[in-house]
């Protein structure tokens, strides 16, 4: 999981290109806990609002409308099992795809930030920060645990027999 980036022993380039999985779980985060749950805006014009369930509303120009992400993303329509943290959920092809689902910015993920959406301008950049401290968790920490916000358990990386013995040796050159 851990790599050298284009931009140093471990960055934005790093999470970016080589690390799946951890983005990946992040996705997944984002979509059972989305960090704005609601979110309001007003319509610019007459438009009719359908559910995928058949269903249909007449919204007016002016009317104010409110979005709850935290059942969207959890619509057993779009997202297998969406009760459970799959972290694995957004990889590969159909992961991808999924990707047009989640909507934790308000604006699907595959969509980008612009004058006319509201959506958040700095999705890119909250994504990668969050692959960054999770991948960075991982490197530094063999076991770790979380409660809320808190850390409840945090065992520190053990260097591996071979790290430990050449870093000896190196000390022993000089
Ligand atoms: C964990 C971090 C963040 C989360 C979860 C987040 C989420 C969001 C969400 C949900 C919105 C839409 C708000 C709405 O209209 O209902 C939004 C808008 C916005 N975000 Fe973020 N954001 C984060 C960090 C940032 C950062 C670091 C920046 C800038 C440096 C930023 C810049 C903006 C801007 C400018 C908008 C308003 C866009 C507009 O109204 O046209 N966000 N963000």
């Amino acid at each position: 999981m851990v790599g050298k980036g284009k931009d140093g022993e471990f960055g934005f380039a790093t999470v970016r290109e080589g690390m799946p999985l951890v983005r990946s779980t992040v996705y997944e985060m984002l979509r059972m806990q989305p960090p704005v749950p609601l979110q309001f805006g007003r319509a610019r014009r007459d438009f009719v609002l359908r559910s995928h369930g058949g269903a249909a509303y007449q919204v007016s120009a002016g009317e104010v409308l409110c979005g709850y992400q935290p059942l969207a993303m959890r619509d057993p329509e779009v997202f297998e099992r969406p009760e459970e943290f799959v972290p694995e959920r957004f990889l590969g092809d159909d992961g991808a795809r999924l990707l047009q689902h989640l909507f934790w910015s308000n604006g699907p993920e595959t969509a980008q930030p612009g004058p006319g959406n509201k959506q958040c301008a700095a999705k890119e950049v909250v994504v990668d920060t969050a692959c960054m401290l999770l991948a960075e968790l991982f490197r530094r920490y063999d076991d770790f645990e979380v409660e809320g916000t808190s850390f409840t358990k945090l065992v520190k990386r053990q260097a591996s027999p071979s790290v430990a013995q050449a870093a000896a040796a190196a000390g022993a050159q000089q």
